[in-house]
């Protein structure tokens, strides 16, 4: 029996060649992700020497960062000035299912994702589930979105039931492919994984909020079973049909 698994490093994987980043904090100053216009263009440059063909700018909204829809399009479009490199870039919205959403989520005041507009990005506490989870969801798809769960591996009270749960009530299930190497412990890991061989994802994204970690994510280290399940993810590319 071998000791060790043969791994790769993520950019020997040739992954990162015209990959879609579904999840970035990149947008300067509108939440906990980077701070300056000068610090998202410098991301954006290593990004691009990764091979990285379109980002899509996620800032959250929740009652803590209580973003509007108008601000953040007003933001991305004063950025897209400053920005005069290659990389396709898109401006969604990562949703806390809070008090705040529903009251927005009637008002459509939402920025979907994905080519359609037919995806909302959405998150929940770590620790605990929202209030009638379920059927906030199916008020998601009533007006007319399929709930994309960001980091569902994440969430400490999710357990695999809830997974195949979630996913036969129409949502789907977006990876951060940074669990994939414990940046968020075993446990998160273990989840990611068992997601990731079942095909159970239909997005990988980031969740990107520093510039030191996108300087260290080449050199991320991935197993070949791991790597041939995020090329068929990356591949289906679910969200712009
Ligand atoms: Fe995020």
């Amino acid at each position: 029996m071998w000791p060790f698994k043969r791994t790769f490093s993520l950019k020997d994987t040739g992954l990162f060649e015209g990959f879609t980043d579904w999840h970035s904090h990149i947008l300067p100053s509108v939440d906990d992700g980077v701070r300056s216009v000068e610090r998202a263009l410098e991301i954006l440059d290593l990004y691009a020497s990764y091979g990285i063909a379109q980002v899509w700018f996620t800032p959250h909204i929740m009652e803590d960062v209580p973003n509007t829809t108008a601000a953040l399009r007003e933001r991305f479009a004063e950025f897209r000035t400053r920005y005069t490199g290659a990389i396709e870039l898109h401006l969604a919205a990562e949703n806390m299912l809070d008090g705040l959403f529903e009251s927005r989520l009637e008002a459509g005041e939402v920025l979907p994702i994905g080519k359609n507009g037919s995806h909302l990005l959405v998150e929940t506490s770590y620790y605990n589930p929202p209030v009638d989870l379920y059927g906030i969801l199916e008020r998601i798809k009533a007006k007319g979105y399929y709930p994309l769960i960001a980091h569902p591996e994440r969430y400490l009270y999710m357990e695999k039931a809830d997974y195949e749960r979630l996913r036969a009530g129409g949502a789907k299930l977006q990876l951060d492919l940074f669990s994939l190497v414990g940046l968020y412990g075993g446990d998160a890991r273990e989840k990611a994984a068992w997601l990731l061989a079942r095909g159970m994802y239909e997005a990988v994204g980031t969740d990107l909020h520093r510039k030191e970690i996108c300087a260290e994510m080449g050199g991320y280290r991935l197993t070949r079973s791991v790597v041939e399940s995020l090329e068929r993810v990356i591949r289906a590319d679910t969200l712009n049909r």
